[in-house]
């Protein structure tokens, strides 16, 4: 990493599925004035390639290429690839799924690492994932793990793809965070633990607003 990069401050925010840290990051980003990089959706992309291209989920080097050779453009909230909005796309069950297959190929991991490297830029970089704290910066400070209990984090993924229009059991929706929790946490590349200098967030009785204020609260006055 250059050196011009380690004084780039980084806040990690960790945690698994619909744990509500997309939410909570991107506020911290806007109330800090710093960059955002969402990682989920570079390995969203990757799924949407690989799923469009029908290419196989199990061959880590086919899709590190496919990920070498995306054109991403991150434009506000809207997610470009290849020049196409790929926003709502993303989001699909599906994409979701297949993301967490693609992600558990070291090739894969390391062939997106310089790309979100590339995000830290001043005056600083909020990093939202599985692996911002334990692998993608590692010097970040402060490095948050957020969390809630799968039953609130399927409810809150029902609540998200209602306002969308899309109605969907929340069995199935609890079935498809519980297998990707394991998914998640099982894999040997970079699986989804707290990084050991992290501070645990548990949001399961906890509103946004409070989960951004405990975010700032660990970061120094200075940078407020
Ligand atoms: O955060 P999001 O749900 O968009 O991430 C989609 C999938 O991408 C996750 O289930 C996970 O398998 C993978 N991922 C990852 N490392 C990251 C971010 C996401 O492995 N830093």
């Amino acid at each position: 990493m250059p050196d011009s990069h380690a004084a780039v401050p980084v806040v990690a925010i960790d945690g698994p599925a619909a744990s509500g840290k997309g939410t909570i990051a991107r506020q911290v980003a806007a109330a800090l004035g710093y960059h955002y990089l969402d990682s989920g959706s570079l390995y969203r992309l990757v799924a949407h390639q690989a799923l469009a291209t029908g290419t196989d989920p199990g061959d880590g080097e086919a899709l590190a290429a496919l990920a070498r050779a995306m054109v991403v453009r991150f434009d506000g909230d809207a997610i470009r690839l290849d020049g196409a909005d790929v926003t709502e796309a993303l989001r699909a069950e599906a994409v979701s799924a297949a993301a967490s297959r693609v992600a558990v190929h070291p090739a894969v991991r390391s062939a997106l690492l310089e790309r979100q490297r590339g995000f830290r830029r001043l005056p600083g970089l909020v990093a939202d994932g599985r692996d911002m704290g334990t692998v993608v910066f590692p010097d970040a400070a402060p490095k948050v793990f957020v969390t809630a209990s799968a039953e609130e984090r399927a409810r809150r993924r029902r609540r998200q793809l209602a306002e969308t229009g899309i109605d969907v059991n929340i069995q199935s929706l609890l079935r498809d965070i519980r297998e990707r929790d394991e998914r998640d946490a099982s894999r040997s590349a970079a699986p989804l633990r707290p990084a050991v200098d992290a501070v645990i967030l548990d949001t399961t009785n906890m509103a946004v607003e409070a989960a951004v204020a405990a975010v700032l609260a660990l970061i120094a006055p200075a940078r407020r």
